[in-house]
């Protein structure tokens, strides 16, 4: 088991997960959990970087764990718990800010992103600006080698190497610069074409059932040149056809169906009703296993998480103070 490289990714709370979520990063974990010796954890710290009601912070971790293992995230093989349970995190974060330049962390493009739409009354807080040495202390306090991430995490990537390679450089070398790990699949787009997002009302959730997902799906904008049914379409530029890729529709049926639009020969309602189908593949076993994973139950794989984690975050640490000279 110590034989395997260490991967290890979070996400941040936004509570239920949808199939962009999915498509873009938990599929990855799911099919690399076996791979490496894996570690996933809910960052809840890093949700507190630019609110500061908690209110919904416990039900949506909760919801967020569900959804992970109802996708096959499997607490038997990788290790699954929550930031703020393993307070290594913190120590170690604390550490990497000695040796942060700022101008690193003013240059990072999703700080100056964020500090755009902050209002005077939120203000710029100094968590925000540390998302990046937060985000490096949970990767090296692992040893990890690798990150399964969106391309939106690219940047602060980049920053964890950096620190890495500077912690190395100035008190020897025991971190790995750890590596991206990104999905195959192109991204998959909300219901309306635009990036899928809360925020945009056009996702599908994991914890949608059928008639719900069925109710999103039929009124999805096609190819605007298909007016009539018999105008021919370009599945190239439909998002359908895109879910249908997303999905994995085998070969012939996509063939059918890009024969289909491009001839006229198939409507955008059949197009839609055989992605149902397809959909319910999918959605069925997840909505199955949802039922079977209580609060409880939740609770106790995030406890057993958290255990496991540490003993991984105290070696590391424990050669961090060794290195820096914190024990006398
Ligand atoms: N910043 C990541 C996101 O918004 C979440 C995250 C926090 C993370 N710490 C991490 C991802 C460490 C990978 C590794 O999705
Ligand atoms: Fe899109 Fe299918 Fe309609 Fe073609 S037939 S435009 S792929 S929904």
């Amino acid at each position: 088991m110590s034989e395997k490289k260490v991967m290890l990714s979070g996400n941040r709370v936004s509570g239920r997960l949808h199939i962009g979520h999915y498509f873009g990063v938990l599929k990855n974990y799911v099919e690399l959990q076996t791979k490496y010796q894996s570690y996933f954890f809910i960052a809840n710290w890093h949700g507190l970087t630019d609110r500061h009601d908690t209110s919904s912070m416990k039900e949506h971790s909760i919801e967020m764990l569900r959804d992970w293992l109802a996708v096959g995230i499997d607490p038997e093989i990788a290790t699954v718990f929550v930031q703020s349970h393993v307070k290594e995190h913190a120590e170690l974060a604390l550490l990497l800010g000695m040796i942060t330049p700022l101008g690193w962390l003013y240059r990072c493009p999703t700080f100056k992103d964020k500090v755009k739409d902050i209002t005077e009354k939120d203000s710029v807080n100094f968590g925000l600006l540390g998302y990046p040495v937060l985000m490096t202390s949970d990767i090296l306090v692992y040893r990890a080698h690798y990150v399964p991430v969106g391309e939106d995490q690219l940047a602060h990537l980049e920053i964890s190497r950096e620190i890495a390679r500077r912690f190395n450089s100035f008190y020897g070398n025991i971190f790995p610069e750890p590596e991206a790990v990104l999905t195959k699949t192109s991204k998959l787009m909300g219901l309306d074409n635009r990036k899928m997002s809360k925020s945009y009302d056009n996702c599908i959730y994991l914890s949608d059932d059928m008639d719900t997902v069925k109710s999103k799906i039929m009124p999805m904008v096609t190819d605007p040149a298909r007016i009539k049914r018999t105008d021919p379409g370009n599945p190239e530029i439909c998002n359908v056809y895109s879910y249908h890729k997303a999905f994995e529709q085998p070969e012939s049926i996509l063939k059918e169906i890009f024969e289909g639009c491009t001839n006229a020969g198939i409507g955008c309602v059949d197009c839609k009703k055989i992605l149902l189908k397809k959909m319910e593949e999918f959605f069925i076993p997840i909505h199955e296993k949802r039922k079977t994973l209580s609060d409880d139950y939740i609770r106790q794989v995030a406890e057993a998480g958290s255990v496991k984690a540490r003993i991984r975050a105290d070696e590391t640490m424990r050669l961090v103070n060794e290195k820096m000279n914190l024990i006398i």
